[in-house]
């Protein structure tokens, strides 16, 4: 049961500083295939596609793999040419079909398949040469959550397992230790994620902007937004505000911008006050770093989550912030928060 919490989806959110305790720095075995594999390929649906996005930037810096990310729901309609490699198909279900039929046409193609899924003897566990367990344990609420944050945490192991720079990987599993304790501090300071979810829950619509990494969490807050308030929320690279999202901005539009303290702060901080010059309303989510760098910056409000001990740490404290802030507009407007309308929480038709 959900016990004392009001909604699965709040008990599974709350969960998600023991996953990171209990998995974040057990070992994960992997299969010699996916060990030797150049080229990587990467697979999912909806917030498991964002999460496999963010293991896309994993596998490439960390690994320096070649990595091909695909959105199941288009991938095996298309007919792709593929050569031999190693697919990751990123499932929490594992019965999401058009998933399932990626699977099928790779393996037809001569590729290894890992499934990477949270539900054991699943269909896509059943299909795949190898699977790893994302141990999320059982997740009720439609929306993911803990779901997402254990794929992305099992993403960074297999790019950790992957790694030749050891030093590198010492400094992310320092990192990982002190994660969890970094996210429990997020839920001291929800009623600040309370009060900004109040101003959000008038609005119309919800621009989410972020680099980098930051830039698949970006979308999964917007996703969030979208299925629990259905108030739409549209993600985008804040890079590509220039190249047309800009005319979006006005005085009722907000913009919630991902600002960690990483190698894209800065282009990220020019962003913030293109919006603010436009009378956008800018609500900041950052580190301790970042929020020191943001004084006197003419946004509406700030939330700072503390500072991990390295880049590769900060989504799995953003999307915290992101998912708290969905939730709580979706209670300001009286949603149906474990079961959005229309969706269901496995997607078994394509
Ligand atoms: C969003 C959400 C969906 C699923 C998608 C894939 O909150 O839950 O977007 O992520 O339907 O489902 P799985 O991971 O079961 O393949």
């Amino acid at each position: 049961g959900r016990g004392e919490f009001s909604h699965y989806m709040l008990k599974e959110m709350y969960e998600q500083p023991d996953i990171v305790l209990k998995e974040g720095t057990q070992t994960l075995d992997i299969p010699k295939e996916l060990s030797k594999a150049l080229h990587i390929t990467l697979i999912g649906c909806g917030s498991a596609f964002y999460a496999a996005w963010g293991g896309k930037y994993y596998l490439e810096q960390l690994a320096n793999r070649i990595v091909t990310l695909e959105l199941a729901s288009e991938f095996h309609y298309r007919n792709p040419v593929v050569q031999d490699g190693v697919t990751i198909a990123v499932s929490q279900s594992g019965e999401t079909a058009d998933t399932l039929k990626a699977i099928q046409y790779m393996e037809q193609h001569g590729q290894y398949t890992v499934g990477m899924v949270n539900v054991p003897h699943s269909s896509i566990s059943r299909q795949v040469h190898y699977e790893i367990l994302t141990k999320a344990g059982p997740e009720i609420g439609v929306a993911s959550t803990k779901a997402f944050t254990a794929q992305l945490l099992c993403l960074l192991k297999i790019s950790m397992n992957l790694m030749q720079d050891s030093v590198r990987k010492q400094k992310i599993l320092k990192g990982l230790k002190q994660l969890p304790l970094d996210m429990q501090k997020i839920f001291f300071k929800v009623s600040q994620l309370q009060d900004i979810a109040q101003h959000l829950v008038h609005s119309k619509g919800i621009i989410f902007l972020g680099r980098g990494m930051s830039y698949p969490v970006a979308l999964e807050g917007a996703l969030k937004m979208s299925e629990l308030s259905y108030i739409p929320g549209q993600g985008f690279a804040a890079g590509e505000l220039k190249h047309g999202p800009l005319a979006l901005v006005d005085a009722c539009t907000p913009v919630v911008v991902l600002a960690p303290m990483d190698q894209f702060f800065e282009k990220t901080v020019s962003n913030i006050y293109e919006v603010c010059a436009r009378e956008g309303k800018v609500f900041v989510i950052t580190d301790n770093a970042g929020a020191e760098q943001l004084a006197g910056v003419p946004v509406q409000d700030i939330f700072v989550y503390p500072s991990p001990t390295t880049w590769e740490l900060h989504p799995f404290l953003s999307v915290l912030t992101l998912q708290l802030i969905a939730y709580y507009t979706a209670l300001h407007k009286g949603c149906s928060i474990d079961q959005p309308r229309n969706l269901a929480k496995a997607v078994t038709v394509e």
